[in-house]
């Protein structure tokens, strides 16, 4: 008896733990292309240095699984706690976030060391383990640096004036598509995540909502579509803006989306000419909703995105395309919910009706950024393919525009 319950533990437990060394080596290989003084910089107090996301991710498994769990873990080195930790006040005292950057020491080296010791404990840890969603919710939390990893070293990068790559940016294969728009009926309907597959807690419960009818754009906005809103005084005509954003464009003079030059673009393949077909991107929600003022239309609501996106197929182009920027529209039908940028939406990232933090440190994770922030949908071409889920909510403030961040536009149907 006893035989049979561990073969079906270790059973259970393998694909776990293939996932959970895939995810680990993924991260190591996003930063192989970069030097230890690429890994070390940090651009913006909103940006980590490469070495700090490696580390902290690391830090999550020793936190929350490891130091529990396994009574005789030793901990690679108890300071790690305070430098690692990243927002979780429960756990306890912090190095400030703006300050990241500093922290020449430890090296890459020692840190890629961490990551070896954690990820050797944490093997045995999840054959043996029943927390099995905790070390869901950790290699999802890697998969979430995976994609910080590649915004906050684009800015880094772009700040430098060489504007070198972080790797070649391959050509995509599609050229572009018309845009043209689908009718949604609404009415009483349910959004967010249900049943037993990986969510996070700010995905649930899943709950009824009303929707008045609307159409949704077959595709996203281009660089073409959105040079028209510039050259037609996007910028300097206020009229078009909610006031927090005008004030935005003023103070920090803001003309294009982040990462624009004259007639080029800078990615993580460097400085090319900008293509007109290709979705703009690096775009705030302020920027969003101007633009789609200008256009006559709107921004989705994240519960009528959700609803137009229930019976899309969970690909698109993401980061293991190795595009790492949105590509144009192809075919025919609602494209590009998934992949290529996070569409912004007109809801704010407030909790869904029924929602309760889990208990502990781990209820820090989402809940308690529940404010002054909007929803975003669909993931970007640096997601994780497995990472993405039509009831995702990522979440930034409004003026922020280092994610792949990028417009859909909607209207009602009346
Ligand atoms: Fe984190």
């Amino acid at each position: 008896m006893s035989k049979l319950i561990t073969r079906s533990v270790q059973t259970h437990a393998l694909p776990l733990l293939d996932r959970f060394l895939a995810v680990r080596r993924q991260t190591e290989a996003l930063a192989e292309p970069l030097s230890l003084e690429d890994q070390t910089v940090q651009s913006m107090p909103d940006a980590s240095p490469t070495k700090w996301h490696l580390a902290h991710t690391t830090w999550f498994f020793e936190t929350f699984l490891l130091k529990p769990q396994l009574s005789d873990y030793r901990p690679f080195d108890p300071s790690y706690e305070y430098l690692f930790n990243s927002y979780y006040e429960a756990v306890g005292p912090r190095h400030p976030r703006p300050q990241r950057g500093i922290i020449t020491r430890p090296g890459v080296d020692e840190v890629l060391a961490y990551r070896r010791h954690v990820t050797e404990a944490m093997v045995p840890l999840i054959a043996q383990s029943n927390a099995t969603d905790l070390i869901e919710l950790g290699l999802h939390h890697e998969q979430q640096h995976q994609e910080l990893i590649l915004m906050d070293i684009k800015h880094a990068l772009s700040l430098n004036p060489l504007l070198s790559a972080y790797a070649p940016e391959p050509m995509p294969a599609t050229t572009g598509a018309p845009i043209s728009w689908l009718d949604f009926e609404g009415g009483l309907v349910e959004m967010g995540h249900a049943g037993e597959s990986f969510a996070f807690d700010n995905e649930g419960p899943r709950h009824r909502i009303w929707v008045d009818p609307f159409a949704l754009a077959s595709r996203l906005v281009t660089c073409g579509e959105y040079e028209a809103f510039i050259a037609d005084g996007g910028y300097r005509r206020p009229g078009f803006w909610l006031s927090a954003g005008w004030d935005c464009v003023q103070q920090r003079d803001w003309d294009a989306p982040l990462y624009w030059h004259e007639d080029g673009i800078f990615t993580l393949g460097g400085l090319r000419p900008r293509r007109a077909e290709e979705p703009v991107c690096h775009v705030s929600f302020y920027e969003a909703a101007a633009y789609a003022k200008w256009a006559g239309k709107r921004l989705p609501r994240e519960a009528e995105w959700e609803i137009a996106a229930a019976d899309v197929a969970l690909d698109g182009n993401l980061l293991e395309d190795g595009l790492r920027h949105p590509a144009p529209a192809d075919g025919e039908g609602l494209a590009q919910m998934i992949g290529d940028v996070w569409e912004w939406t007109a809801s704010p990232y407030v909790a869904y009706p029924g929602f309760r933090e889990p208990a502990g440190a781990i209820g820090e994770y989402n809940g308690k950024f529940m404010a002054n922030q909007m929803v975003l949908r669909g993931g970007c071409a640096a997601t994780p393919r497995d990472h993405i889920r039509t009831t995702y909510r990522n979440f930034f403030p409004p003026d922020a525009r280092w994610m792949f961040g990028g417009i859909r536009l909607a209207e009602d149907l009346r």
